[in-house]
């Protein structure tokens, strides 16, 4: 406060750089709208490996308006992400950059991602609403979550499953080879809990989830793939009327939007088996603001708690936690819940998250 102060001179290198820097976040921001459009029309993949060409083949090789495309083209090329050549008017993806955005890039699309900015953009106003008034937005507010949220987890979760996370826990994977039964809390559009039921048919695997959307798109998926040892259910986590049922309980980013991460926890820890194991994989980042200034994704963790994570939370009365709730205050929460032993892993391919490996004594 005091630098701006009127009384104090300014650093006009200091204003000049902030004014730069904001136009540079205005362009960025507005890219990411548009990543988030390339992927969910297809452009991307439409322009994959294809040399120079005009905006109406590239839309009739899309299926869209050529107008559209062209208006696209042209954020895409002032924004230095697609390579324009005036001459013929054409247009062509670099083949560095098509590595990062295109569904061929799976599991390293980085488009998937930029779809979060649009769908915390369709509830701004709910948000202004409850920075005046208090309470939250719920998740039937949100145009497409669970869709993007199942892009998300295909990536990060389960196309690192056999190489990177099932191999945290040592044993699991004979484990479940023999036959286990499993239960992924939070399950969302369930594309983990089916991948693993598909390669491990001796085990038994349980989805819930509060949104019947979610449960709706988990039941569909599996009756899909033909699979008779994955079930789903909508079941509010927070009252789990189980004990010493599962060898396995999985919970792929949902403790921190917990309406209350307290009870969902010593669930977790009661319907266990003794022995049995608890993953969860977590943001990473610590619980303290000031360790967080140059966390790599920082100002868009605190975003993603400001619009949905926390919010979801408190709109049930909840303790809204928020998505930077912590590794320090994680640790406290599962030692509390009775894991008084953990492992916390951070995997190469999934930066934002940490994974937590604990056993139920
Ligand atoms: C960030 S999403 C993660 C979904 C999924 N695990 C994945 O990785 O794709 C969090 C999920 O937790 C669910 N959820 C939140 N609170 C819940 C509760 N009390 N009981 C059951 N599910 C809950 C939400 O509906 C949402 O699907």
């Amino acid at each position: 406060m005091t630098e701006t102060n009127t009384s104090a001179p300014l650093d006009e290198a200091k204003v000049e750089a902030f004014a730069e820097r904001f136009i540079g976040a205005l362009n960025e921001s507005s890219l990411m709208m548009m990543f988030s459009i390339g992927h969910r029309t297809g452009l991307f993949d439409a322009l994959d490996g294809v040399d120079w060409s005009t905006s109406a083949q590239i839309a009739k090789a899309a299926g869209l308006d050529e107008r559209y495309v062209r208006e696209w083209l042209g954020a895409m090329v002032t924004g230095k992400v697609i390579d324009y050549r005036a001459g013929d008017a054409s247009y062509r993806l670099p083949a560095e950059h098509a590595r990062w955005l295109t569904r061929r890039a799976a599991p390293e699309n980085l488009a998937v991602t930029a779809q979060w900015i649009s769908v915390l953009g369709c509830v701004e106003s709910k948000i202004v609403e409850v920075f005046k008034n208090g309470g939250g937005v719920s998740y039937e507010c949100f145009e497409r979550f669970h869709e993007a949220m199942a892009e998300e987890s295909a990536q990060t979760v389960v196309a690192a499953l056999h190489d990177h996370i099932l191999p945290l826990s040592k044993g699991l994977e004979q484990q479940l080879e023999q036959g286990a039964t499993v239960l992924d809390v939070g399950c969302g559009s369930g594309r983990a809990a089916c991948a693993l039921a598909k390669a491990f048919p001796a085990s038994a695997f349980v989805g819930y989830d509060l949104c019947g959307e979610a449960i709706a798109a988990a039941n569909a998926l599996a009756r899909e793939q033909g699979l008779t040892n994955a079930s789903f259910r909508t079941q509010d986590i927070t009252h789990l009327d189980e004990s010493d049922r599962y060898d396995l309980v999985t919970a792929f980013d949902i403790v921190h939007d917990q309406k209350d991460p307290e009870t969902v926890l010593a669930n977790i820890h009661k319907v266990l088996k003794p022995g049995g194991t608890f993953l969860m994989q977590d943001i990473a980042g610590s619980s303290y603001l000031e360790k967080n200034v140059e966390h790599p994704i920082g100002p868009f963790g605190y975003t993603i708690s400001t619009m949905h994570c926390m919010t979801v939370s408190l709109a049930q009365g909840g303790a809204g936690l928020g998505t930077m709730w912590g590794e320090e205050l994680a640790e406290d929460m599962v030692k509390k819940a009775g894991f008084t032993e953990l492992a916390k892993h951070k995997l190469e391919h999934d930066f934002i998250n940490v994974y937590y490996v604990m056993t139920k004594p």
